[in-house]
């Protein structure tokens, strides 16, 4: 599958309907008349409208009050002012509120809401124990103690405006290529990964697991006869539902017990990871994700602009989508990176994995552009993948590296021959896997893109726990 292949593709696909059901009364009268976003783009009516957000700032003056409102559906506030005599008595910064008036265009073009009526729905207690202050730019370490308050912060709040729209964008994408969804277990007793970073998940209840004993299986694995586990990743099960279904991607929730706080490490994550049938060139796994990288990222910029431009910068374009990604070996890189030892401290040794340090030197030496590594040593690799024609000692492996994370995606051609599989497999639990060689194999090729590094990437974030709200971490899981 080459480039243009899949332009031409999700053009005829994009001629399908993908128009917006209109909203029923009923639904109408739910959701407020309009969202702060509705208003900005609205131009002077007569109509009244009825808005609801958070008071963002306040300005009580003799004659009038002004007052910035914003209910999260937009980058901008939205200016409302009334006549002083009016304002609530506990009207405050922080509070939420319901406001009734007419939009109209100030002579500078901008968008305002001449109040009538303004309702406090819930007053904000500012001086009680609110964390945040109207004059402040609060810095992500000090919100991330406030998880369950942060995404009334402009900052957090742009963030996951544009989670919400990479999303939207992952499911068209490969909608628009004919992949089939596919939800992929949580619960699994299989190490797809085989590190050993798997959390074992077994019932609270004691009298549960007494009342489901069985002979011969160990007490604590009653429930479901053999230990289980969250997925560490969906991709074993994707290439069995691949073996029928030719094309198949899942985008959900993944697991890692690791010992990492670092600023690209969560306990629970979010992985898109696709597979595919028929396939035996690491090239066509490798365009897919490309393809995929600059779609998401596209969709997000014409939909989210200002949430992008706030939280990067004017001078901070994202400068690679027009480019093409860089492919390089693991040999290429290696020699790359040992020619510049002066600028790393972790000593880098010919067959080992790359540091994080390793992996953004690459990426700073490619000028910023996200750089697949292919080729890996056999060693360092997990036990699925398919080696190299040509070397035994490589295999088939890809890792995209980017700036602001190192890697962000990973991904191989799948090991397909039975009798090679079945030297490597680590455990006879995997038999179900070693099957599918068996019976009307193909080739497979994947990846998995860490959703959160990628939306690092895009939104210019140093710290993986602003990228998901609610973030799980080793000694951190409140809420
Ligand atoms: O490289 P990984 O471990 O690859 C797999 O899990 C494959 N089974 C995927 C596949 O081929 N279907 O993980 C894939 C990506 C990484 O490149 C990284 O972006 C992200 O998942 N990732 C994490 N993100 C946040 N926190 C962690 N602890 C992560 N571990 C991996
Ligand atoms: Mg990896």
């Amino acid at each position: 599958m080459v480039a243009s292949a899949l332009g031409a593709l999700r053009g005829l696909r994009g001629l399908r309907a993908w128009g917006a059901q209109p909203l029923s009364p009923c639904l109408r009268r739910c959701l407020a008349k309009y969202t702060v976003a509705d208003a900005l783009r609205h131009r002077d009516n007569t109509d009244t409208a009825i808005l609801r957000g958070w008071v963002k700032s306040l300005r009580i003056q003799k004659k009038y009050t002004f007052l910035d409102i914003n209910d999260g559906s937009s980058n901008e506030k939205l200016q409302v002012f009334l006549p002083t005599e009016k304002t609530p008595d506990n009207l405050s910064w922080g509070s939420s509120i319901e406001v009734t008036g007419h939009l109209s265009t100030t002579p500078r073009g901008q968008i305002e809401l001449i109040a009538d009526h303004i309702t406090v729905v819930g007053d904000c207690k500012v001086t009680d124990g609110y964390p945040f202050n109207s004059k402040q730019n609060h810095p992500p370490e000090y919100l991330r103690q406030y998880l369950h308050m942060r995404t009334r912060t402009k900052y957090i709040s742009s963030i996951f405006r544009i989670r919400d729209a990479a999303t939207r964008a992952v499911y068209q994408y490969f909608n628009s290529l004919d992949y089939i969804n596919i939800h992929t277990p949580i619960l699994t007793s299989n190490d797809c990964e085989g590190a050993g970073e798997m959390f074992r998940v077994e019932p609270e209840n004691a009298k549960t697991l007494l009342k489901m004993y069985t002979e011969g299986v160990p007490a604590e694995q009653a429930y479901f006869n053999t230990k289980a586990f969250l997925t560490v990743s969906g991709q074993l099960h994707l290439e069995a539902a691949a073996h029928g279904l030719s094309r198949v991607y899942t985008f959900g929730p993944t697991f890692r017990a690791e010992n990492s706080k670092s600023r690209m490490h969560l306990s629970e994550f979010y992985m898109i990871e696709a597979e595919t049938a028929f396939v035996s060139d690491l090239k066509d796994v490798i365009v897919v994700i490309e393809d995929l990288v600059k779609f998401v990222t596209n969709s997000v910029l014409s939909s989210c602009e200002g949430d992008v431009l706030s939280l990067r910068g004017e001078n901070n374009a994202i400068d690679w989508l027009d480019k093409p990604f860089i492919k390089i070996t693991y040999d290429e890189a290696v020699d790359l990176i040992l020619k510049n030892k002066h600028k790393f401290k972790i000593p880098l040794e010919i067959g080992q994995a790359l540091r994080k340090e390793h992996e953004l030197l690459l990426v700073e030496l490619m000028n910023g552009t996200p750089t697949f590594v292919i080729n890996w040593p056999k060693e360092i690799k997990p036990f699925y993948m398919r080696s190299l024609r040509e070397d035994d000692t490589k295999v088939a492996a890809l890792d995209l590296l980017a700036p602001i994370t190192g890697e962000i995606a990973g991904g191989s051609l799948r090991e397909n021959n039975y009798e090679n599989l079945k030297k490597k497999l680590p455990s006879p639990d995997l038999n179900w896997y070693l099957e599918l060689r068996k019976f009307g194999s193909t080739p497979t090729g994947g990846f998995g893109l860490g959703f959160e590094r990628y939306l690092q990437l895009i939104c210019n974030v140093t710290n993986i726990k602003d990228t998901i709200p609610f973030p799980r971490w080793p000694h951190n899981c409140s809420m």
